[in-house]
């Protein structure tokens, strides 16, 4: 089992040089591919960084050079790189720009394929499926390039996408990874809590699936670090956002937008409860809920105080409302 890992590690490792060779040699890699990237602000210093690369619009061009080379068609399919249907081979990832995805030392796990337009009707990124080497929740994007920034900050910054930790990359932040667009699961989470005990959400500006991810964001808490999060201007991300502005510029408004997330879940539930007694009793429940999974006594009974005078409620229901929950759990 072990001696098959190697072998998709070995197959990753040629689509990523081929992708960067198609993308920097060819002509169709050069006018698609590379030209995509430079439009989007990326330099080759950047490009190299993360490995960026093209696979060409044709049916098998990868299949066939890793076949060439003598790499097995079983691993170009274990890796999800190839489909075999019969007789046919076909390239899972075609007329795409490629995005490596690292473990933490730097091996390739799997990638994911961006499309060249914004057309809607095309599923905008394919990813590698689940294999034996790639276990999407366990990976974090980017992490291989930010564990020493990250550990150097003692902050990690989370977004949602590829191209936000590559545009945060090019003006200058560096320790930043991304979840790649899917729930936070807590293996992801201890991956960064191995290096800093803080982390700051970034949520794209577009308002979409803000309260289902504010869900999520409690497992953090249960690991014991300290929590932020950001909200970027409407129809902004992080990526847009970072694109357009200094290094100077982006600091700026991380240190002035970020808050404390127990806070900001608070106002964002009372926004929505509007001055409704029993969907603000709701609100109440939800806040102490994410103040249970705080595992450090003192800190929770500071968010007690602090969320008593946010929510208008005593500290005394806070408290008896805390001790329930606990009770419940045990
Ligand atoms: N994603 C995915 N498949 C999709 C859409 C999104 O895997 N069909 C993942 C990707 O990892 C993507 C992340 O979710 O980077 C965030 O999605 P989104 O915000 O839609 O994409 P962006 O990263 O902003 O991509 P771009 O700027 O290239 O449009
Ligand atoms: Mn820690
Ligand atoms: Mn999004
Ligand atoms: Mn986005
Ligand atoms: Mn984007």
């Amino acid at each position: 089992k072990a001696s098959e890992r190697e072998s998709m590690y070995l197959v990753n490792e040629f689509a990523k040089s081929f992708f960067i060779k198609q993308m920097l040699h060819t002509d169709e890699g050069k006018s698609v591919g590379l030209s995509y990237f430079k439009n989007r602000g990326f330099t080759s210093e950047t490009m190299e960084k993360f490995d960026l690369g093209y696979s060409p619009d044709e049916w098998q061009a990868f299949t066939d050079a890793a076949l060439e080379k003598g790499y097995r068609l079983e691993f170009l399919e274990k890796t999800g790189l190839s489909i075999v249907k019969g007789e046919k081979r076909f390239d899972r990832f075609k007329g795409r720009v490629m995005f490596p995805i690292h473990s933490m030392s730097g091996r390739i796990l799997g990638f994911g394929g961006r499309i060249l337009t914004n057309d809607k009707k095309q599923a905008k990124y394919l990813n590698s499926p689940e294999s034996d080497v790639y276990h999407k929740s366990k990976v974090l994007y980017g992490l291989y390039q930010a564990k020493q920034a990250i550990a150097k900050a003692d902050n990690c910054y989370l977004v949602e996408g590829y191209t936000d930790v590559i545009q945060f990359n090019q003006t200058g932040i560096e320790n930043v990874v991304a979840s790649s667009g899917t729930a936070l699961t807590p293996e992801q989470i201890r991956l960064i809590n191995r290096l800093t005990n803080n982390i700051t959400v970034l949520f794209d500006g577009d308002a979409a699936g803000l309260r289902a991810s504010v869900r999520g964001i409690d497992l953090i808490l249960e690991q014991g670090m300290n929590v932020k999060v950001c909200l970027f201007p409407d129809g902004e991300d992080p990526d847009s956002f970072a694109k357009s502005n200094s290094k100077e510029e982006l600091e700026t408004y991380l240190n002035s937008n970020a808050q404390d997330f127990i806070r900001f879940k608070a106002s964002l539930l009372l926004e929505d409860a509007e001055n409704d007694p029993v969907q603000k009793a709701e609100v109440v429940r939800d806040i102490v809920n994410s103040i249970s999974k705080i595992p450090d006594q003192i800190t929770q009974e500071i968010y007690i105080q602090t969320c008593s005078n946010l929510l208008d409620v005593s500290e005394d229901v806070l408290f008896s409302t805390l001790a329930q929950i606990l009770a419940k759990e045990r």
